[in-house]
């Protein structure tokens, strides 16, 4: 569609939009910096301008909204969209009584393996255009289906080729090499596997859970990776309570992902962290526990104790197939206690904090034009028509790239 296009020089008015999401509470009403019948200009891939319509410069060119919702992107902070095979069935037996295992992850690792690089290219490209079609604009990557020093190096490669925000999870689970000498595992891990990575990531990872890595060896894993200057998240509390949020405040980690099962401690240790000038924010993917049939993190607790929370898809072929936030969101809001408001907060900026990134996630002036047009009035349609497609548009860095 011509008339959504804004590259080229210029400036470009996005006008008519009935309510206009900023997440920057000087722009706006509320924590979402609401505007109503607002516009925005975009000038060189950057918010020029965002207000009330009626205050809006003259600008280049025009793209008319007609009455509909703009948001910042979505930032979707956590993905494992590099890999090959499928375990749909796995997951129908999910449905039918079985439990989720860490140790599927093996089954996925066989696939990846076997496929070659352009393989693995050309399906997360096309995870990364069904991310973008369903409104997202900055998507983290993660290795971790390749076990392997040559194995994690080139699905690190393939994720920097469709992302900047790469994470090395070469301690996902221990290889099945390994099985009898996870030290052994570690040893690669921390030694020759980071030695390749390192350079081509910015985030170092760890599956901080029963039946994959212990305090002891995350902690390896999580120092070796910075003594090499990645910065830290965590996989956490995810099939029940454990050290991973600790460990991940302790280590001052962007942000602890999963954190369906706390303790009073953790959720304490959370909102603690929330006030540090390089905050620890709660990374809650519903998609998971939906697709795992496990209870929901309590995201009112976390927030009403202070905690930051962002919500991420977790794309993944084990334990959650989906890359829409707009359906977290339903989720967030239905069954995990936040209001709407907060989940549309959660999944922009909230993603944004989880990734330490101050350009995206808003719509401020400066920031990036990463917007995505919504076919409703308001954002509060995410959650209140759950299931529908409402992306009308989306640009990433003011380009087109979906609708
Ligand atoms: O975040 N928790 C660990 N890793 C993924 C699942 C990976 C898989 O089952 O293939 C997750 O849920
Ligand atoms: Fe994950």
């Amino acid at each position: 569609m011509s008339h959504h296009r804004t590259g080229g020089a210029g400036t470009v008015l996005v006008d008519g939009i009935a309510t206009l999401v900023t997440n920057d509470p000087s722009l706006g009403k509320g924590a979402l910096g609401e505007i109503s019948d607002a516009a925005l200009v975009i000038e060189d891939g950057r918010i020029a301008w965002a207000g009330a319509r009626a205050a809006a410069p003259a600008a280049d060119a025009r793209v008319d909204a007609a009455g509909r919702c703009v948001i910042p992107g979505f930032v979707d902070s956590h993905s494992h969209i590099v890999f090959a095979g499928d375990r749909s069935r796995e997951f129908a037996a999910r449905m039918s009584g079985e439990s989720y295992s860490a140790g599927g992850i093996r089954t996925t690792v066989a696939a990846t393996r076997a496929a070659s690089d352009a393989e693995l290219e050309e399906r997360a490209r096309r995870f990364v255009r069904e991310a973008h079609g369903q409104g997202t604009t900055t998507l983290e990557v993660k290795s971790g289906y390749g076990l392997t020093v040559e194995d994690e190096r080139r699905c690190l490669e393939v994720a920097s080729r469709v992302t900047d925000e790469v994470t090395f999870l070469g301690a996902h689970v221990v290889a099945p090499e390994y099985a009898d000498d996870p030290d052994g595992y570690l040893d690669l891990v921390t030694g020759p596997m980071l030695d390749a990575c390192a350079p081509l990531a910015r985030w170092v990872d760890v599956f901080c859970e029963r039946g994959a890595f212990d305090e002891r060896a995350s902690r390896r894993v999580l120092t070796a990776g910075m003594e090499r200057g990645l910065l830290p998240r965590v996989h956490g509390n995810q099939l029940g309570e454990g050290p991973g949020v600790r460990l991940a405040v302790e280590v001052g980690a962007a942000s602890v992902d999963h954190c369906t099962y706390l303790s009073a401690e953790d959720v304490e240790a959370l909102a603690g962290a929330a006030e540090r000038p390089e905050p620890t924010v709660a990374t809650l993917l519903p998609g998971v526990d939906f697709s795992t049939r496990q209870t929901y993190p309590n995201a009112r607790a976390l927030i009403d104790a202070g905690a930051l929370v962002a919500l991420a898809s977790d794309c993944n072929p084990g334990s959650c197939f989906t890359s829409s936030l707009a359906f977290c969101i339903a989720v967030a809001v239905r069954d995990m206690g936040m209001t709407p408001d907060e989940a549309v907060w959660a999944a922009t900026r909230g993603g944004a904090m989880a990734l330490r990134r101050t350009d995206v996630g808003h719509l401020a002036p400066g920031a990036r034009a990463d917007l995505t047009l919504l076919d409703a009035p308001n954002h509060l349609y995410l959650a209140y028509r759950p299931g529908v497609p409402q992306v009308a548009a989306v640009w990433k860095d003011g380009e087109l790239v979906s609708g």
